[in-house]
């Protein structure tokens, strides 16, 4: 053998030994084969997801985009099947169908895990936030930590938070400026004790009914008001069943992405990163379309002049927060100062 054959065998030998080396530890392959044409359903990874507002909201957006760069990224190996507008399960039903395990992803309002979780509460405090960055800022500290922990125990495994927005007052019978505007008034509300404490403390009625059963309840005089964002209003045409709308940003309507926390632990190691890399990638943006959509939604609001619009006066806005004290001493009470301690407003 002359020197350069002889390097072409050393060189040969190496990549021999390394790919056999790869074939036999699996060090650097996926889990999942790169050609996955010819699997049925059952030797995929199925992703059902289910969520009860429309395609052209946040949450609606934000799920088809995930489910979209998931595909993409597994080579279709990982579907996620996104089931929008409460057609699979409703409102109420969702929680209990993930902890089932008949779905695997869900994201509902965090008003909405309070039964499970009731620390989740302290998200619903009336003005408790000035923005959605003191939102995330507060669950990325020590109390989002211990409010992540509090639902992993409990069998959901939380992927991310994602934003609505802040919340404004609709109603059919008048203005809603004053304290005393509320007294009297049926309002439906988000089943979450802060929610409903809330309200009491302005003397008025609240029931807790499915998001998707509002425009029904509101035409047929059941209700004659409920607080919701920009987009949730505007996406379920609640403006043509209510003729005033109060802009007070009164409280904070966000998400936490949740999957069956069985299933996620089932999941191997480079499907569970693919998942969370592309779910933080989709937060972002989901964070910054839910604004986008809010301002654009409530422009449509002031355009269609069908509904009666008044911003909350800073004044007002300080009757409305002294009368909503107690309400913050209920849940200190109930689940300690911490909580409310660490809120941006007395941090600052
Ligand atoms: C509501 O019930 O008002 C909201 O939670 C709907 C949603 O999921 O945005």
């Amino acid at each position: 053998m002359n020197g350069q054959t002889s390097r072409r065998y050393l060189r040969m030998t190496i990549i021999l030994v390394l790919t056999v080396f790869i074939l036999l530890t699996g060090c650097g392959a996926k889990s999942y084969p790169e050609d996955h044409e010819q699997l049925s359903e059952d030797e995929r990874i199925i992703i059902r997801f289910s969520h009860i507002v429309g395609e052209q909201t946040p949450k609606g957006l934000a799920a088809r985009r995930f489910a979209k760069l998931i595909k993409e990224r597994s080579n279709g190996y990982i579907e996620v099947q996104v089931f929008p507008n409460g057609y699979l399960y409703k409102d109420g039903e969702e929680l209990e169908a993930l902890k089932k395990g008949d779905i695997q992803m869900i994201a509902p309002a965090t008003s909405k895990i309070t039964n499970i979780v009731p620390e989740w509460q302290i998200l619903d405090l009336p003005f408790a936030f000035h923005n959605v960055e003191e939102v995330h800022d507060y669950l990325e500290g020590k109390i989002g930590n211990r409010l992540m922990t509090k639902l992993e125990a409990k069998g959901f495994y939380p992927v991310s938070t994602w934003d609505n927005g802040f919340k404004q007052m609709t109603n059919s019978s008048h203005p809603l400026r004053e304290i005393e505007d509320f007294s009297g008034l049926q309002l439906r509300v988000m089943p979450s004790p802060v929610l409903k404490a809330q309200f009491s403390e302005l003397n008025t009625r609240t029931q807790s009914n499915s998001f998707n059963e509002v425009f029904h309840l509101l035409e047929n005089k059941e209700i004659v008001g409920q607080e919701n964002t920009f987009s949730n209003i505007y996406s379920k045409n609640l403006q043509l069943l209510q003729n005033y709308l109060t802009v007070s940003n009164h409280g904070y309507l966000g998400y936490v992405v949740l999957m069956n926390k069985t299933f996620w632990d089932g999941l191997p190691e480079d499907v569970q990163s693919l998942l969370q890399e592309t779910m933080d990638e989709v937060a972002v943006w989901e964070r910054m379309i839910a604004q986008e959509l809010n301002s654009l939604n409530f422009r449509e609001l002031e355009k269609c002049n069908c509904i009666d619009i008044h911003h909350l006066t800073a004044d007002e806005k300080r009757l409305w927060e002294e009368a909503f004290e107690p309400v913050y001493q209920q849940v200190e009470y109930k689940f300690g100062t911490e909580y409310i301690r660490q809120l941006p407003k007395n941090k600052r």
